[in-house]
């Protein structure tokens, strides 16, 4: 059976193409089980993992624990808020304690870049990063992959916008990293002060005006502005930069051609997408929720330790 070169996900980057297209034809058989009256398969019976939460999360913890529970793994729940992480504990010894319950695989998002890969030198659990400060979203940037692939046909060659907070967003850089590798055409736009310098390094182009963006693109993923990561002001008002940078339903229809609309959540609708068109039938974002089940299936049967 094909299998991973890897261990963890810590990041795209540490991903090959080889191992992108072999869990996206994976995600693929786990898209047609989740669709099945019967949804559960006996695959990770067995293997019990950790999700360890010291950030908050909605979409992702629910998909993970879908995915796992779908997979008939064991699985407990761990969120930073409701744990000893608030008397003192370091994080080494909070993973160290739940490992020593026999946990085979660890799920975990936290505040601090690079914590994932910090873990990955201590523990024998398999590590997958669900998002590390804003350096890495691996599983967000694959779910996104899948579902441009499904909805037009593959990203090799295709135009790929990405708007928004590049600057503290992990979603930006594993996406970037992701339709790179994939032969994506890849375009940022934002306020100069919201794409961080130099990021053309990463094959990446930079256009400031949204118009002009959306004109070029076949497909816009759009992203939220990251208050709670900005402890200085990148651009004067909200209002501002709605009227800038929100994508509205008027903009949309004043295009030559249909742009596909995708969004990670959580939406500040009025903000950087207008309900009209979070909602509208040139929106994928639900689908990716969909999708996001079925690769985190594949992510973790993938990497998941055969027993036997
Ligand atoms: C993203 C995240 O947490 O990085 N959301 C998600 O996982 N679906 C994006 C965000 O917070 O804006």
């Amino acid at each position: 059976m094909a299998s991973l070169s890897t261990k963890h996900i810590l990041g795209i980057k540490y991903l090959k193409k080889e191992d992108i297209e072999l869990i996206m034809e994976t995600a693929s058989y786990f898209k047609e089980v989740i669709n099945r009256p019967i949804k559960k398969v006996p695959s990770l019976r067995d293997i019990t993992i950790a999700n360890l939460f010291f950030e908050n999360s909605t979409r992702t913890r629910i998909s993970f624990e879908l995915a796992e529970k779908r997979l008939s793994a064991d699985v407990v729940n761990f969120s930073a808020s409701a744990s000893s992480v608030s008397k003192g504990e370091t994080l080494l010894d909070t993973v160290r304690n739940i490992l020593s319950m026999k946990v085979d695989m660890v799920v975990m998002r936290h505040p601090l870049q690079g914590a994932p890969f910090f873990l990955s030198n201590h523990i024998d659990a398999n590590i997958i990063n669900a998002g590390d400060g804003t350096h890495e979203h691996p599983t967000q940037a694959l779910l996104d992959l899948y579902s441009m692939i499904e909805k037009v046909g593959g990203v090799e060659g295709k135009k790929i916008a990405i708007i928004g907070d590049v600057r503290h967003s992990r979603v930006a850089l594993s996406n970037i990293f992701c339709l790179v590798k994939m032969g994506a055409r890849v375009k940022l736009c934002g306020p100069p002060t919201l794409i961080p310098k130099n990021i053309q390094s990463l094959g990446v182009e930079v256009d400031h005006d949204l118009r002009r963006t959306l004109e070029w693109a076949d497909v816009a993923n759009v992203l939220r502005i990251q208050m709670e990561r900005q402890n200085i002001r990148y651009f004067p008002s909200l209002r501002e930069y709605s009227l800038y940078y929100g994508v509205n339903k008027k903009l949309l229809d004043s295009l030559d051609s249909e742009v596909v609309i995708m969004h990670p959540g959580p939406m500040n609708r009025g903000v950087e997408i207008s309900s009209d068109v979070a909602d509208s039938q040139q929106s994928i974002i639900l689908h990716q929720v969909e999708n996001g089940v079925a690769v985190r299936m594949a992510i973790l049967f993938l990497l998941a330790p055969h027993k036997s």
